[in-house]
């Protein structure tokens, strides 16, 4: 039987992509990156998505991407920063994933992102991001299986998630 997928959620900046690689390689699972998902389903990077056609549409396939996770079994799935804050995602990912909060902190976070292209931070003052950040904090802490601390380095992160499965 197959292992059910491992998702990892949180902030923007928290390491979900990094980490769920580095993951994916030392439990020899595949990865998949829901934000590329997208990207490929729509035809466009996600800038352009946000752009062109509107956030609403980007959270819409974003749902459809959680969506494909039953058929993602024993994968490493890392999710979009924005994915736990809509309660739809949250129980399609609880019932078909373990699902790993990345703790980090604001600065942690800002400071990983902020040159970064990604439509959010583009749009938002770093106030605006805090208070987005403090927003969903809680969300993510509430509707995860599992939380590490997300702030030291990614191997470290690897151990500290492989210490919990
Ligand atoms: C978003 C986070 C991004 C991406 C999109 C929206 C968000 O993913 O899904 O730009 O709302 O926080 P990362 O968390 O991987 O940057």
């Amino acid at each position: 039987m197959q292992e059910r997928a491992i998702v990892l959620s949180g902030f923007m900046g928290c390491g979900k992509t990094t980490v769920g690689k580095a993951l994916a390689e030392a439990l020899s699972r595949p990865f998949c990156d829901l934000d590329d998902e997208i990207a490929r389903r729509a035809g466009m990077p996600i800038p352009r998505i946000f752009d062109a056609l509107g956030e609403d549409t980007f959270r819409q396939l974003e749902r459809e991407a959680l969506g494909s996770l039953p058929s993602l079994e024993g994968f490493v799935v890392a999710s979009g920063g924005g994915a736990f804050t809509f309660p739809d995602n949250w129980e399609a990912a609880k019932e078909h994933a373990l699902v790993v909060f990345l703790d980090a902190d604001f600065p942690t976070c800002y400071h990983r992102v902020k040159d970064s292209d990604r439509p959010i931070v583009r749009r938002s003052t770093p106030l605006q991001l805090e208070e987005l950040f403090r927003s969903r904090y809680p969300l993510y802490q509430a509707h995860c299986h599992r939380t590490v601390d997300a702030s030291p380095l990614p191997p470290q992160v690897v151990s500290s998630i492989r210490a919990l499965l």
